[in-house]
C-alpha cells in the first residue's frame, strides 16, 4: 500500500536546492524540518513554524540529537504570518496538515489560517520551487481543508504552475497530498 510520509518527499526532492531557503510550515516533532535542514545543506536555510511550544521543543530535540546544520530557524507563531519572517524566494515548502501527534487532537490546521498561508507559499516559491502540501481528511476539518484547497489550487494558472494530486481513489479517508510545482 501506497505510504504517504515516504513517497511524498520523492516528489519535491528534486526542487530542493543546496544553499536555497525552505520552509516547513507545520513543524509538529520536526521530522520535515530535520529532512529539509539536510537537504538545503550548510549554506541553505530552513524557516519552521508551528503556533504550539511543544511541536518547538520536540523539534529543537530532534534536530540536535540528529547533529543537523545550524541553519534552521524554528518560530512560535502561525504559518498565515510568515511573510513577517522571511523575504527571500523559496525552493520548497511542506504542509502536513491536521494535529501534533502524540499531542492535542484539538490544536489542527484550520482553513482561515491554512488558505492565506498557502496563498503566501505559492506567491513567494522561486523559479522551479515546489510545494507539498499532505491532507488528513479522516477527521472533519481536515475533510473540509482538502476541499477548500482543491477550489483554490484548481485555479492556479497552468503557464506558471503544475499542481498534482496524488490520493488513493478506492479509500477516501486516508491521506493524500498536492504538489504545486512554480514551471519557470
Ligand atoms: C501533522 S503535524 C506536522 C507534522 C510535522 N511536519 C512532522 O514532521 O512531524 C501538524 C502541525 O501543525 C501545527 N499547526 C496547527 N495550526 C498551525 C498554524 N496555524 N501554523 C503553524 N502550525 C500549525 C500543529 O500544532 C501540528 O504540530
Amino acid at each position: 500500500m501506497l505510504n504517504l510520509r515516504e513517497t511524498e518527499k520523492n516528489f519535491l526532492a528534486p526542487h530542493v536546492t543546496e544553499g536555497g531557503v525552505a520552509v516547513d510550515f507545520t513543524m509538529g516533532n520536526g521530522y520535515d524540518t530535520l529532512w529539509l535542514s539536510k537537504m538545503v545543506g550548510q549554506t541553505g536555510t530552513v524557516y519552521a513554524f508551528d503556533i504550539q511550544p511543544e511541536a518547538i521543543s520536540r523539534t529543537a530535540e530532534r534536530l540536535r540529537s540528529e547533529g543537523a546544520y545550524e541553519n534552521y530557524k524554528l518560530i512560535c507563531a502561525s504559518h498565515h504570518t510568515a511573510s513577517e519572517y522571511i523575504s527571500e524566494p523559496i525552493c520548497a515548502g511542506i504542509f502536513n496538515l491536521g494535529f501534533l501527534p502524540g499531542g492535542d487532537k484539538g490544536i489542527t490546521t484550520l482553513r482561515e489560517t491554512t488558505l492565506p498561508a498557502v496563498r503566501w507559499a505559492v506567491s513567494a516559491l522561486a523559479p522551479k520551487g515546489a510545494l507539498l502540501i499532505a491532507v488528513y481528511p479522516g477527521h472533519e476539518e481536515g475533510r473540509l481543508e482538502g476541499e477548500m484547497l482543491q477550489g483554490e489550487l484548481s485555479l492556479l494558472s497552468p503557464k506558471e504552475y503544475s499542481v498534482s494530486l496524488l490520493k488513493l481513489i478506492n479509500a477516501p479517508d486516508c491521506p493524500f497530498f498536492y504538489l504545486i510545482e512554480k514551471n519557470k
